[in-house]
């Protein structure tokens, strides 16, 4: 039994005194939830203060969005593993199709990135997920397997399952427009068959694969229902206290 994780995704919003307002509303929110992984992904410049008010609640986890797989150096404008650790951050999103388009990160760098996460004892979100021209020429299975070999290469059973893959098809982020619950079903088993392949259906049954892309309070419990799908990685929803605890709800219900 695979524990569900929802997981918010700031992005490029949220200050200092936002997320000390989200969480305020947020923890009454979820008071009574139980039995659910949450993790907040804000920008790094309220990732300090977010660990602060958490003050070490197992219940709420934080995330950051991003890391740089060197551990120290001329690198400006990027962040350390070793940083993030600091600061008690627990998961790092990588390799997220923003990061990917907008920046140009291929499946190479965003290995050496989750080897170095994992090295550091942060659990990567490794996301993953096809364009919509790949989706209209069929060849989302094929970008899939690519995304995850690339990315996930030399890492080990025993690590893959402190590792939590998104797939977050491109043509659903912000477009308000949701993977079916079928589409995203089918894509989630292949991914976990991805990932026995590249070790054993025994390890590939224990990692989590969250659906990432339009997730609404509306939509969540429908797609949290499908079998292989373990948790959702939420954008624009996620900013609402209010919306991200139905998604939270959703995914304890489930
Ligand atoms: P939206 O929920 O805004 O579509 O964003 C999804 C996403 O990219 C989460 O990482």
């Amino acid at each position: 039994m695979r524990r569900k994780i929802i997981a918010a995704n700031w992005k490029m919003n949220q200050t200092v005194a936002d997320t000390e307002s989200f969480l305020e509303d947020f923890r009454l929110e979820v008071e009574d939830v139980a039995g659910v992984d949450i993790v907040i992904a804000p920008p790094f410049t309220a990732l300090a203060k977010l660990s602060e008010l958490l003050g070490g609640s197992q219940k709420i986890r934080t995330a950051a969005q991003n890391m740089y797989y060197e551990t120290s150096g001329a690198f400006t404008g990027e962040i350390s593993a070793a940083m993030l650790r600091e600061l008690y951050v627990k998961y790092v999103i990588l390799g997220h199709s923003e990061r990917r388009q907008i920046f140009g990160e291929s499946d190479a760098l965003i290995n050496k990135k989750v080897i170095t996460a994992l090295e550091s004892e942060l659990r990567p979100i490794l996301c993953v997920g096809e364009t919509i021209e790949e989706r209209e020429a069929g060849r989302e299975r094929e970008v899939l397997e690519t995304q995850l070999r690339g990315s996930l290469a030399g890492v080990t059973a025993e690590q893959l399952v402190e590792t939590v893959i998104a797939y977050e098809p491109v043509w659903a982020i912000g477009t308000g427009r949701t993977a079916s619950t079928a589409q995203a079903q089918d894509c989630h088993a292949h991914v976990r068959a991805v990932l026995a392949e590249l070790t054993d259906e025994a390890t590939a049954d224990k990692v989590r694969i969250q659906y990432g892309g339009s997730v609404k309070p509306g939509n969540a419990a429908d797609l949290l229902s499908q079998p292989d799908i373990d948790g959702a990685l939420v954008g624009g929803a996620s900013l609402d206290p209010r919306s991200f605890a139905e998604i939270v709800r959703a995914g304890a219900r489930e």
